[in-house]
């Protein structure tokens, strides 16, 4: 089994650690466009594996002969946005990058699923895919997964209990317009709802969707350590086809009322990638609120076509 990381960035190398440390994967190719990056980033993990005792082999570089027969890839490359950059410029240059990323993973892996991580997340999941010219079970977008690990943290700070114990749900795109679900949250057995006051689950909420820009306030730059961890277990769930039901970006044919888009939803995750989209019954709120979330991504969606059809002019 060989997995192959592009950009060898904060989120890159950490998605590579944790699923090195994992032990799941014969090979990790680490990719970045800056020449020694990748190679010294993987030869540094390679020189970690007798301390953690993990059997994996990494290789890094530029050269995407590297990634040959990859049977995952997870595409982290991009910029994040700088002072002065507007979102259509930071969608111009990451969708340049992501779908130039895509076109050489996939020469190099024809049968490789692609996880994808570089934002705007669920418009670059929908690059990739337009990009690769995969069927939609192999290209999916990690978003859920850290917005969920996000929701459970805060939880677990509220509460003071195991984050094992906490299961919760989240839909919609990767942003402000996302769609937690404190109906579909349980601590052990019981509805979250009974444990919190509305009020302040509201608060909670409202920290979970904006949880990347409180980081950025911090750090002045995007978290790595739980998106790394985010891709690294759907790697897991992948590699060891166990069915996970977790939060991605996947590809909606009419589920939730939303189609021809990648946004937020429960897949079930194993061998082969998404094998299906999970359709939650939700009440007439949460309805409305996944729509508007849909309108945000359709509307990047446009945004993006327009640059790619003034390109072509
Ligand atoms: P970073 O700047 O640390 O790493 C990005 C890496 O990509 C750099 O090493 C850069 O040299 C490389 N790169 C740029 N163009 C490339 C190309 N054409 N080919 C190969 N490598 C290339 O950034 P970081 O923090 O790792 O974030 C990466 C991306 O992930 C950003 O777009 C960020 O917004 C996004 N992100 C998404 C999250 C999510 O939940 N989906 C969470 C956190 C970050
Ligand atoms: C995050 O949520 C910036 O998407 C990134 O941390």
């Amino acid at each position: 089994m060989k997995l192959t990381v592009v950009g060898a960035g904060n989120v890159g190398a950490t998605v590579a650690e944790c699923v090195a440390r994992m032990d799941i994967v014969n090979e990790i190719a680490l990719i970045d466009i800056v020449e020694g990056v990748a190679q010294g980033k993987a030869l540094d993990l390679m020189e970690a594996a007798p301390i953690h005792g993990f059997d994996t082999v990494l290789h890094g570089g530029s050269d995407y002969a590297l990634t040959e027969g990859s049977d995952i890839t997870v595409i982290t490359a991009g910029i994040p946005r700088k002072p002065g950059m507007s979102r259509d410029d930071l969608l111009k240059t990451n969708a340049e990058i992501v779908g130039s990323v895509t076109r050489q993973v996939v020469d190099a892996s024809p049968n490789t699923i692609l996880i994808v991580v570089s934002n705007p997340l669920d418009v670059m999941s929908y690059v990739a895919y337009m990009e690769s010219g995969f069927p939609s079970q192999r290209v999916m977008g990690m978003a859920g997964v850290l917005d969920t690990a996000r929701y459970r943290a805060f939880l677990k700070m509220e509460l003071g209990v195991s984050v094992r114990d906490i299961n919760a749900m989240l839909l919609g795109g990767h942003g402000d317009s996302m769609t937690p679900l404190p109906r579909f949250t349980t601590v052990g057995t019981q509805p979250v709802t009974n444990l919190i006051a509305e009020d302040r689950l509201e608060e909670i909420i409202e920290r979970t969707k904006k949880g990347g820009g409180e980081i950025v306030k911090l750090m002045g730059t995007s978290a790595w350590y739980a998106p790394g961890a985010g891709a690294a277990e759907m790697v897991e769930a992948i590699v060891k086809d166990s069915n996970r039901v977790l939060p991605a970006a996947a590809w909606v044919t009419g589920q939730y009322g939303l189609q021809d888009m990648f946004i937020g939803v429960p897949v079930k995750l194993g061998k082969g990638g998404v094998k299906e989209v999970v359709t939650l019954d939700l009440n007439e709120k949460e309805q409305s609120d996944m729509q508007a979330s849909g309108a945000h991504v359709r509307e990047v969606i446009e945004a993006y076509e327009r640059i790619k059809e003034g390109q072509a002019a």
